[in-house]
């Protein structure tokens, strides 16, 4: 009797923990951190997602927010693509080589190799100054598994000096890498060397590729090469992937920047009869990028040879609609009359809570489950922490928020995982810092100034 007690227990506190890892959002959400089963920020940037039976594995670069040296590859997985959950780092800093101490790990792909039944995960590495772009390879047998680093990919034993990189699996199973500048490579039949190059110097300065067929026609989106930079995306299309490739035009409305962001994979989401096309775009947030950077997923949509994402959709899901998918529509109740400067000088100006003040603290308290941040951000504006408390005063969460765009608009900047109903206190501290960098060229990039302009609070009903 006790052990069947025990088991029934064991089986309830099972059900509710991974219930939990599934519950933590109604949607796919942009442009704001998305927190998983730990209430840690989901950490996988330049990353694509491999499905594996009703599961999608999301690989990425696993940052920090103090250098940009490579840490490791990380893993999470979802059912839905709204809540995930931390699998584990798979591919850790290796002792030495190219992915020792003090190299970039950039970009990881992985496809599974049908010939083998391998899993091949593909990535840029570099020193720390972009100056020695390898293309290497490691492999496991189980998706999720710990990746042994392989070395170099090959094509005729000479190393591939590119950086940028992206993948594409045919139909016929065949697995190619993409690289910046337009490069197409049939990769061999167990993905571990390049049999042939299929394409050359498709776009001059193309960085950020990545591809997908649909009814027979190939469409490559590429960036811009601006670094961490966001500009104004654009995509080629052809129906052979030898070719010929034509220049379309741009993927999102001109000056959006593809909605402040950097392509990196598109998934085709297979949704009844037809097939959802998953724009996954990076936003990065150079130095905070293991809190700040964050992730701009939006449906793409298709007229024939066409494509483009016309309107920014902060909050969405898949589903039978006939797109093949909706926007979740939020109710939300504003608390923003109930605050508290606990520190430094906030100014009220038109509704909107105003400081680039470093320590500059502001709290709200809110009984709920769910709360938001709406924000204006702009070329001046800063990193801000975000913390929540319980009403034992143990912080169940901490982040840190970028505002910064190119161009002045107001969205969704926070939202917090779906809590437990209860009482809790919301704090935004001003960092006093901004993210800026400049690339090997001595462009420099990003904010200029520290703003925090907070428009509203808002609970989740
Ligand atoms: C971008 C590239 C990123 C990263 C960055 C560094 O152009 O797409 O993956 O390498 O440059 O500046």
């Amino acid at each position: 009797m006790k052990l069947f007690v025990a088991l029934f227990l064991e089986a309830f506190f099972m059900l509710f923990v991974s219930s939990h890892a599934e519950n933590q959002y109604k949607a796919i959400y942009s442009g704001i951190p998305w927190f998983d089963q730990n209430n840690k920020e989901v950490n996988a940037h330049g990353a694509c997602i491999v499905k594996e039976g009703n599961k999608y594995y999301l690989f990425g670069e696993y940052h920090t927010d103090t250098g940009n040296a490579f840490v490791g590859f990380s893993c999470y997985s979802s059912s839905n693509l709204k809540n995930w959950k931390f699998e584990k780092i798979v591919l850790p800093m290796q002792a030495d080589g190219l992915l020792g101490p003090n190299r970039i790990g950039e970009r990881i792909k992985v496809m599974k190799c049908p010939t083998t039944g391998e899993y091949v995960m593909f990535m840029h590495s570099d020193d720390l100054k972009y100056n020695d772009p390898h293309v290497g390879y490691a492999t496991c047998k189980t998706i999720n598994g710990n990746y042994e680093f392989q070395g170099e990919l090959l094509h005729k034993g000479k190393y591939l000096k590119k950086w940028d990189l992206g993948t594409f699996q045919d139909n016929d199973g065949k697995g190619y890498l993409l690289t910046h500048e337009g490069f197409i490579y049939e990769l061999a039949p167990d993905y571990k060397s390049v049999n042939r190059i299929v394409f050359s110097e498709a776009v001059h300065g193309g960085e950020a590729p990545a591809m997908f067929k649909k009814n027979g026609t190939y469409f490559w989106l590429f960036s811009n090469k601006t670094s961490w930079e966001r500009n104004d995306n654009y995509y080629l299309t052809a129906q052979s992937i030898k070719g010929p490739w034509i220049k379309r035009g741009l993927l999102a409305p001109q000056g959006s920047l593809t909605w402040n962001s950097q392509s990196t994979f598109v998934l085709p989401v297979v949704n009844g009869k037809d097939t959802l096309y998953l724009y996954m775009g990076d936003r990065w947030s150079y130095p905070k990028q293991g809190s700040a950077a964050t992730y701009v997923w939006q449906p793409i949509s298709i007229c024939g040879d066409e494509i483009s994402i016309p309107k920014f959709c902060e909050s969405w899901q898949i589903d039978k609609s006939i797109a093949g998918w909706s926007a979740v529509d939020t109710k939300a109740k504003s608390i923003k009359e109930k605050y508290n400067i606990e520190r430094g000088v906030w100014k009220l100006d038109n509704g909107i809570q105003k400081s680039k003040e470093k320590d500059a603290m502001i709290t709200y308290s809110f009984r709920g489950t769910q709360i938001g941040i709406k924000a204006l951000s702009g070329k001046t504006s800063g990193y801000a922490r975000i913390s929540i408390k319980n009403n034992e005063n143990k912080e169940i969460i901490n982040t840190v928020i970028d505002f910064y765009s190119k161009y002045e608009y107001s969205s969704q900047k926070f939202l917090s995982p779906i809590l437990k109903n209860g009482n809790y206190t919301l704090s935004v501290k001003v960092l006093g810092e901004h993210s800026a960098w400049s690339d090997k060229r001595k462009a420099d990039y990003g904010s200029t100034d520290d703003y925090v302009m907070i428009e509203d609070i808002y609970t989740i009903e």
